[in-house]
């Protein structure tokens, strides 16, 4: 079982992490292990609280577990200095929030350009038209219904080539069409830049669509693909 991923040479491992435990009120969950590796895509289902959201903060430098290491590219990320951290999140990094971040002065393009100004890459017109956002980037973000938003969003943060892309119900608001659009488009960015997936999701057909699934559930972080 599993024979795939374990055949992955070790140099090919994006982000790792080994015994993390967390806990706010309560505790969300103990000695949670994983590996993801180039053209990898692992999905993390479970129920409403059960930590997702957490644990997707914990691997991508938002949130110091209470115990345990997280390491990206082999670097343990928790032990870097501050520029060191800084510098992989703006480079290595892509995170897509359950509640986009645009910045809401700004047109959708702007929003857009600014990832690409800071990356120093180019924006990629074909993703706006698979997007289907190319006819709306001159409006302002407060004027874009709350799909388009989600769209733009994403498309903001396939711009800077992450390594590891990491998305937190990327799909809530949009309708299947353009979920499953929006969906095959970031796999295929993994797998054309040899980047990888972290997906928290509700959906379990998408689910499915991951090489690995995985279910927090009683503090567990469980391995069902
Ligand atoms: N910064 C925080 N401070 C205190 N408690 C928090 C914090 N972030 C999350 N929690 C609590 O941790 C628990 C898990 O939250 P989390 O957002 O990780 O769940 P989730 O599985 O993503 O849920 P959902 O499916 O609703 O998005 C919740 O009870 C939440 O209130
Ligand atoms: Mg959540």
């Amino acid at each position: 079982m599993f024979s795939n991923s374990q055949s992955k040479k070790s140099d090919d491992i994006l982000l790792s992490c080994e015994d993390i435990s967390h806990s706010f009120e309560y505790p969300l969950f103990f000695d949670v292990k994983l590996s993801l590796s180039k053209k990898e895509s692992i999905a993390v289902l479970g129920v409403s609280g059960s930590g997702k959201s957490s644990l997707l903060h914990i691997l991508s430098t938002l949130l110091k577990p209470n115990s345990g290491k997280v390491y990206i590219d082999s670097k343990d990320i928790y032990s870097l200095k501050d520029d060191e951290l800084l510098k992989l999140r703006r480079e290595d990094i892509g995170i897509i929030f359950q509640s986009h971040y645009l910045f809401n002065g700004f047109s959708a393009y702007e929003n857009i350009e600014l990832s690409s100004i800071l990356t120093d890459k180019k924006i990629d017109i074909n993703l706006l038209k698979l997007f289907d956002i190319e006819n709306i980037l001159d409006k302002k973000v407060t004027e874009l219904s709350g799909g388009q938003q989600q769209r733009v969003s994403i498309a903001r943060i396939l711009t800077k080539e992450p390594k590891i892309v990491f998305a937190d119900e990327p799909t809530g608001n949009l309708d299947r069409q353009s979920a499953k659009n929006v969906m095959s488009a970031i796999f295929e960015y993994i797998y054309d830049n040899s980047a990888a997936l972290f997906l928290v999701t509700h959906d379990e057909d998408l689910a499915k669509r991951c090489d690995k699934i995985y279910r927090l559930k009683e503090a567990e972080l469980i391995r069902e693909k």
